[in-house]
């Protein structure tokens, strides 16, 4: 593929695809250097791709990359996986469970798009492969890339274990295929691959898989390839990433030019003209499931055309134009054997059903969770009985009913303790302000409780907080035990904290030596400068996760401008402060409350500091800010004729726009359809600029 447009002509989709293509084309070439030997490019043509690269970084900062060249020099010596991210992000799906969620789901489409009662709404139908997702990125028709989910922007670098499986072309075949494009699908293990294999497993005295995608999923993320490779994993593909061309029109068009392009595809996938299609769809993969010889999950749906799934976009994690229609849970019966509590992060103690094991969908289950006191007391579950229990994809099992009550000589109604089982500290259920106690009962200690303090840490560290290397759950436990590590602060004062206890230096504990001593500090290090929600979702304030956490680093921005207005609302309850940290779209009391909980505790604001002297927090990406409208507030008024009120919403929101309801002297844009009246009237009073419908769609579009 040539250079193409120069970097000041790049729009942002431009850019942003560019980048994607760069960062493959260095990471191909170091490996060709570093790795293989053998280089394919020269020095300049070498260096021209990263001087590009730098530059449409330098022009469009917010669109670089985690795995960004410029991070990178040559090939990381790692005995992990390589870390990669998507050219497009890879997306979960919501899920269906009713028919009626059918129905709501292709009525939602229809209210989004504004389309008319008698305009057919095709959609298609498949089975949910129950593996792991897989994407593989193709450029010039030839496989370079193949990279698990992981978090769906960045996943694991397992292209030489992706070579192995005879279902994944090392070349497309065909010859309409897009320059570069990632096709996506499932990796799975058939029924009676996965009996063999268990066999096989069980005879050379290893352990056995507990049903076949922990068998697909262990087989692929092999760091030996020869065990993948003997390994009999197969690929079924059913979507793509990033495209460099349109290649297709519709959904059921692009399946076949997989097909085409050499890969397998199911032979279920159909489309339908309306929702009692899609039902009938699903009843028939109900019955035909058992006979597949792979194990199934539910049915996705997905619209056919493709201008519309672009239309409609997503909200979070999941398209809005697929859905997967989930299969029943799985149930089965045991007995309940005893009641643990467990202490988490933030102090909520819930009680865990240890259950004598039993087998539900493939499956060995032997806890479940009973959530609170109040769900135990609806269950009337007591120790002893006997109990059904359900299984649902990933859920955390359940209990469902009590099956025997026959409790002669066995224990009364269980209650739960009024002391922290960790700390001794009271456990309480808080009351809120109508009088209404909390379902959970929670523990006082706070970070004196280790439980909670251990559970802080670990949230701390992992994978969507401060994703530190090497450090997990066990390394954190050890650093608390030995007393070095009390507060996330102290990670980052490692070598010192050790040093000052008087213990001996790391790399001579057990299970470390100088090697992952060392790997760990360039860990910690990596992560001296953390992204502003990665950092805020990381500090485990309650109410504030992930979601949330994104939502304040997009809106503010700044670490600085964020936290001074969590100390205004505090010093200023009800104030400007607070208003501003309430206007944000999708943040609510709740959590602007436990900011300031948190914000008022000494020991948080010692914390905080001791952070930000040890860390740089990075800007929030305010979303599209090179958008002509993003930072902007716009209000919709009148008829909108090109697209529905919830479409024109949405894509003013993800190109950074704040959508408000009513006219202020803050409203920066009316758009202003047929039929406006008062709001246009203040609009033209304030001094508000005001377009029409079409004047906002030439200044959005392309954007
Ligand atoms: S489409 C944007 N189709 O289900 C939608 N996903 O719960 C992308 N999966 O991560 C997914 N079979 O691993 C799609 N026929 C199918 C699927 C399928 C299995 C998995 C996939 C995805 C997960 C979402």
């Amino acid at each position: 593929m040539s250079d193409g447009l120069a970097v000041e002509h790049l729009s942002e989709d431009q850019a942003r695809s560019e980048l994607a293509r760069l960062a493959l084309e260095i990471r191909l070439a170091d490996a060709a250097y570093y790795k293989q030997d053998a280089p394919h490019l020269s020095d300049a043509a070498y260096d021209h791709l990263r001087q590009r690269n730098l530059a449409i970084e330098a022009r469009f900062p917010q669109l670089k990359r985690m795995d960004s060249p410029t991070d990178r020099v040559g090939v990381q010596v790692s005995d992990g996986f390589g870390k990669v991210e998507h050219g497009l992000p890879m997306l979960s799906l919501d899920n269906a469970f009713a028919d009626a969620d059918v129905e709501e789901f292709a009525a939602r489409i229809r209210r989004f798009l504004g389309l008319p009662d008698d305009q057919d709404l095709v959609l298609t139908a498949e089975p949910k492969i129950d593996g792991l997702s897989l994407s593989l990125t193709y450029k010039d028709g030839a496989l370079v890339r193949a990279a698990t989910r992981g978090d769906g922007k960045v996943g694991e670098d397992v292209t030489a274990n992706a070579r192995t499986l005879a279902d994944v072309p090392a070349q497309l075949a065909g010859g309409d295929w897009p320059d570069l494009v990632e096709v996506r699908g499932e990796v799975y293990m058939s029924h009676a691959d996965f009996a063999a294999l268990n066999t096989r497993e069980a005879a050379a005295g290893r352990k056995t898989f507990a049903n076949p995608r922990n068998a697909a999923a262990g087989s692929l993320r092999q760091l030996d390839v020869a065990i993948t490779r003997a390994r009999p994993l197969k690929f079924f593909a059913y979507a793509w990433g990033m495209a460099s061309r349109h290649f297709a029109d519709t959904q059921v068009e692009a399946v076949a030019a997989l097909g085409r392009w050499g890969f397998a595809t199911n032979d279920l996938f159909a489309a339908y003209q309306n929702t009692d299609g899609l039902v009938g769809a699903y009843r028939q993969m109900v019955e035909r499931r058992a006979a597949l010889g792979y194990d199934i999950d539910g049915v996705v749906y997905k619209v056919n055309r493709l201008d519309w799934q672009s239309r409609l976009g997503f909200v979070s994690r999941f398209p809005r134009w697929a859905i997967a229609h989930k299969f029943p849970a799985e149930k089965a019966l045991t007995r309940l054997e005893a009641i643990d509590i467990q202490v988490g992060r933030t102090g909520s103690l819930t009680p865990v059903a240890r259950l004598a094991p039993v087998t539900v969908g493939g499956v060995v289950v032997s806890n479940a969770t009973l959530h609170n006191e109040d769900e135990i007391a609806r269950l009337d579950v007591r120790i002893g009985d006997q109990v059904e229990i359900q299984r649902a994809g990933d859920v955390i099992p359940q209990i469902l009913r009590v099956v025997d009550a026959e409790r002669e000589g066995r224990p009364g109604p269980f209650t739960m303790p009024h002391a922290c089982p960790e700390c001794g500290a009271a456990a309480v259920r808080e009351v809120d302000d109508k009088g209404v106690a909390d379902v959970r009962r929670r523990c006082t200690g706070g970070l004196t409780c280790p439980a909670q303090a251990v559970e802080r840490l670990r949230h701390f560290v992992s994978r969507k907080a401060l994703d530190i290397d090497g450090i997990g759950g066990k390394q954190v436990e050890l650093f608390f035990e030995r007393g070095v590590v009390k507060a996330p602060q102290h990670l980052f004062q490692l070598a010192a904290r050790i040093d000052g206890a008087g213990l001996l230096p790391l790399s001579e504990w057990e299970g470390f030596g100088e090697t992952s001593y060392q790997k760990l500090i360039a860990a910690l290090d990596a992560r001296r400068e953390v992204a502003f929600a990665r950092f805020l979702n990381g500090l485990g304030i309650r109410n504030v996760g992930q979601t949330n956490a994104g939502l304040f680093a997009r809106n503010f921005v700044t670490w600085t401008a964020f936290w001074g207005a969590v100390e205004s609302a505090l010093a200023d309850p009800g104030g400007e402060a607070e208003a501003s940290l309430l206007a944000i779209d999708g943040i609510g009391a709740a959590a602007v409350d436990s900011l300031k909980a948190f914000a008022a505790e000494p020991h948080n604001q010692e914390m905080l500091t001791e952070l930000l002297n040890e860390l740089q927090i990075l800007d929030g990406e305010a979303p599209a800010s090179e958008s002509p409208v993003s930072g902007k507030t716009v209000v919709f008024t009148g008829t909108l004729e090109a697209m529905t009120r919830d479409e024109a919403k949405a894509r003013a929101t993800s190109l950074g726009a704040k959508v408000s309801g009513s006219v202020s002297a803050r409203t920066d844009i009316l758009v202003a359809g047929p039929g406006a009246g008062s709001k246009l009237k203040k609009a033209e009073s304030l001094g508000v600029s005001v377009m029409t419908e079409a004047e906002w769609i030439a200044l959005v579009d392309g954007a």
